[in-house]
């Protein structure tokens, strides 16, 4: 019998998120954000359930390849462009658009003499300073990209730093706004800036497309809880509990002893641990819903397990149901309890994690 843990996907909440996306930017098209194997979601789960979007944008080269294979027909663009002259290669053989965000990529492009044209997301570093050209180098890289026989369409491209939190002090959502259309300014091409965030909170950022990701799962990037949004939580993590102990108070429980009990209480064992993706620094108090009750974790994670109270739980048992996150226990509120964000525990759900396909919005 396999262990009880199992990762439910919900193609309908896939689906859903997708339209609220749309929804919140109805002039302009969607890159659905696939990267990281679909925020943990799978790649191919995901291309299915995403089929309404106009693009998957993603940053591994052999995943986009991959979403060729699987009959993905309309674009897909890699958000950090190419490695090396292979990745040039498959590019043109998959008809991949690129992001060209560094005069190195420029040089690549240049000297790589292709003969297939090629669609070029020239990527403008407007404040975050993670990739992207300074505002002044801007036309100085278009002109160049202009100049590349194999250079077809040329769309511009930014990230915002703090979409969530506008009014930041060091760098607003505004400022680097002004910055991407000064430095576009006037040049002909399509523009791309909002993640989530902006797509959620900010519909004066949205231009000819948008680019989310998070939300698409069903996670929030704001304050705001995802469900105020409409986004529905697309990964729910389930287990059971598989053992029950009855201590009385001074009794440490786990590694460590780091927690110990001021007054008798049932531990139930929950078959979950980091090395399942949960995360390890999770302290005592991180939300946990038992048989449709919410308690808490106590005591440190181990690799395969956790263990929760479970006195307000009467009639808790061994195979007692457990929601780590998902419908029922918002993955924010987990991912906030264990000083992380939603993201992370998306991503990190690990290769021996059972999935199981839910096609209706409906789960037990
Ligand atoms: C370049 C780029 N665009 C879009 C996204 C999607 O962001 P989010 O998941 O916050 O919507 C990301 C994610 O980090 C990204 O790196």
């Amino acid at each position: 019998m396999p262990r009880p843990l199992v990762a439910t996907i919900d193609i309908a909440a896939l689906r859903h998120n997708l339209s609220v996306a749309r929804n919140c930017a109805p002039g302009s098209r969607v890159w659905a954000v696939v990267k990281a194997n679909a925020y943990g979601h799978g790649l191919e789960r995901s291309m299915r359930s995403f089929a309404d979007a106009d693009g998957l944008a993603l940053i591994e080269v052999d995943g986009a390849a991959s979403l060729r294979q699987l009959g993905w027909q309309k674009r897909i663009l890699l958000l950090e462009g190419f490695f090396d002259a292979t990745d040039l290669q498959t590019i043109v053989e998959n008809q991949l658009d690129t992001v060209v965000h560094s005069v190195e990529q420029l040089e690549m492009l240049e000297q790589a003499g292709l003969d297939t044209r090629l669609d070029v997301h020239l990527k403008i570093n407007s404040g975050m300073n993670r990739l992207g050209f300074m505002p002044p180098a801007c036309r100085a890289a278009y002109q160049r990209l202009r100049a590349i026989p194999a250079v077809r369409d040329i769309s511009f491209i930014t990230h915002f730093a703090n979409a969530e939190d506008a009014s930041n002090a060091r760098l607003p959502l505004d400022e680097q706004v002004q910055r991407f259309h000064a430095a576009t300014q006037d040049l002909p091409g399509e523009r791309c800036l909002s993640n989530s965030a902006a797509d959620l909170l900010h519909p004066e950022c949205v231009a000819d497309w948008v680019r989310p990701g998070v939300m698409l799962y069903g996670g929030t990037p704001a304050e705001t809880t995802a469900a105020a949004f409409g986004l529905q939580a697309a990964m729910t993590l389930n287990s059971e509990i598989i053992g029950i102990q009855h201590i009385v108070a001074g009794d440490a429980v786990g590694y460590g002893s780091s927690f110990v009990a001021d007054r008798p209480m049932t531990v139930g064992v929950v078959a979950c641990g980091y090395a399942d993706g949960y995360p390890r620094h999770a302290p005592t108090g991180t939300p946990v819903v038992v048989d449709g009750i919410r308690t808490q974790l106590i005591g440190r994670v181990s690799m395969d397990m956790i263990t929760v109270d479970l006195t307000p739980i009467a009639g808790a048992h061994v195979g007692s149901k457990v929601i780590l996150w998902g419908k029922g226990l918002p993955i924010d509120e987990v991912a906030n309890a264990a000083g992380t964000v939603g993201y992370e525990l998306m991503c990190a759900i690990a290769p021996r994690v059972r999935i199981v396909e839910l096609e209706s919005n409906q789960q037990d």
